[in-house]
């Protein structure tokens, strides 16, 4: 019989797990030299990943019946600091239940209200950064990206609460961030003095402050923008409201979900344009230009960075739940299908010249659904990508407009793994230097 899964590499999962790990780029473009589009990867502690590159095949696992695949089950490690309401830990009914809790919270036209509070904070974080030295972008992209799901997601005003959040936020994400936070037998309580112990404090101080807030809003009749205000508005089906505990769990997904995520996009943006300054100069001609709402070369810019440097290089690995038929291949219980965006993004059936940065190629032809996925896709699609596309364009406007910038290094930087994204390996070290001054 004809083994059910493709074939991958044949060296041990310990081996294939520090690929993966340490030069995720360089071994997923091994494996697809080797195999071809589809490839089967053992990682330490998973079922068998399929990785899966093909677009009618991507559309396969996108549109799957919820109760075929579980993307859910797969994300159980993020419980500890997501809670067990969350929507990412979730498949089929109670999924779509919380998600359309969420989902008006993210539509455009209430994205737009939040267009003035995002300017301000970005405004604000990047007239800090230093001029005319070279600086690592990425740790100050990381502050401002938690300074604006604070404010615009969680309602936060400045003050006493705001500033202890974000302390106690930053520890928990930099806990989080260690490569050990992702072995599961390092998150049981294992005594007083562990770093599981030192996380629970954390989080019981954290979930404080943030039911603290939840009774408070509630109590309040003032009208929001703010993605808390919405939550607390929906519904269940039978009427009821959100628990304050589900509020929490969903508060600290969105966190999860979309910190680091964007911050590390944003560190990438900056990254591929200091090395294109075709690209970059006409980007500064469209922010500098009379009209505000003339975006477009802005947004190919972010799409062309999210397609050649996707922060997570796939989606969510789905449980296979009920043996299902991919690229006429069936698949069995227990094992992961991958929509691989890394090695979609760098096809060249696909993509003409992929390794290039080149944001014209989005100016006529918009991405296509499954040729292009860096925010997953089908039913489980990226909650917060309007909230991010957003969130760059606002925060990239701010940065160009203060600052010319230029790379603070010689070469490209490589790709480093941080917890689940990928980012620049150098931080997106960047040298900022007044636009007054180069003027005059
Ligand atoms: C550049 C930034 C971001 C990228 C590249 C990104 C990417 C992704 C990807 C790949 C998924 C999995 C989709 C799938 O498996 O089909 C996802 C899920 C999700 N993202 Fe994002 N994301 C970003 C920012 C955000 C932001 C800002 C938020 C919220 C404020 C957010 C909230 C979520 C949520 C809640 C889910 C789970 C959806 C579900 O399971 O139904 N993300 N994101």
């Amino acid at each position: 019989m004809r083994d059910p899964l493709p074939p991958g590499p044949p060296y041990p999962s310990a081996v294939q797990t520090l690929g993966w790990w340490a030069r995720p780029v360089a071994f997923l473009e091994r494996c697809r030299a080797r195999y071809g589009r589809r490839f089967t990867i053992r990682l330490l502690g998973s079922p068998p990943f399929v990785m899966l590159s093909d677009p009618e095949e991507v559309k396969q696992v996108f549109t799957a019946p919820p109760e075929v695949l579980h993307p859910g089950e797969g994300a159980r490690i993020l419980e500890p600091v997501v809670g067990r309401n969350s929507v990412i830990l979730l498949d089929e009914e109670r999924h779509l239940e919380q998600r359309k809790l969420m989902l008006p919270a993210f539509h455009g036209e209430r994205m737009e209200r939040l267009t003035g509070l995002i300017t301000e904070v970005a405004e604000r974080e990047a007239a800090r950064w230093p001029l005319d030295e070279p600086v690592a972008l990425h740790s100050r992209l990381q502050a401002m990206t938690l300074e604006i799901i604070l404010r615009a997601v969680f309602g936060l005003d400045p003050g006493p609460r705001l500033d202890a959040l974000r302390a106690k936020l930053t520890d928990i994400l930099e806990l989080g961030a260690r490569p050990s936070a992702m072995l599961p037998f390092l998150q049981r309580d294992l005594g007083p003095l562990t770093p599981f112990a030192r996380f629970a404090r954390l989080r019981a101080e954290t979930d404080e402050l943030l039911f603290e807030l939840i009774a408070e809003r509630r109590a309040e009749a003032a009208e929001r923008d703010d993605v808390l205000a919405m939550l607390l508005e929906a519904r269940h089906e039978d009427g009821s409201e959100m628990s304050a505990q589900e509020l929490r769990d969903e508060l600290m997904t969105l966190l999860v979900a979309g910190h680091e995520t964007t911050a590390s996009e944003l560190a990438w943006a900056l990254e591929q344009l200091v090395r294109a300054p075709g690209a970059l100069a006409r980007l500064v001609a469209e922010v500098d230009g009379d009209d505000p709402g003339d975006d477009a070369y802005l947004t190919a810019t972010i799409q062309e960075t999210l397609r050649r440097r996707p922060v997570l290089p796939n989606a969510a690995p789905r449980l296979v739940r009920q043996p299902v038929e991919i690229g006429g291949r069936t698949y069995p219980t227990g094992v992961c299908v991958v929509a691989q965006s890394y090695l979609l993004h760098h096809d060249r059936a696909i993509y003409d010249d992929p390794y290039a940065f080149r944001p014209e190629r989005f100016l006529d032809e918009p991405p296509g659904t499954y040729t292009w996925i860096p925010f997953g896709g089908g039913r489980r699609r990226c909650l917060g990508a309007s909230f991010a596309m957003l969130e760059m364009k606002v925060v990239l406007r701010a940065v160009l407009a203060r600052a010319e910038v230029r790379s603070g290094l010689d070469g490209p930087e490589l790709t480093r793994r941080r917890s689940i994204t990928l980012s620049p390996g150098q931080g997106a070290v960047t040298a900022l230097h007044a636009r007054t001054a180069i003027a005059a």
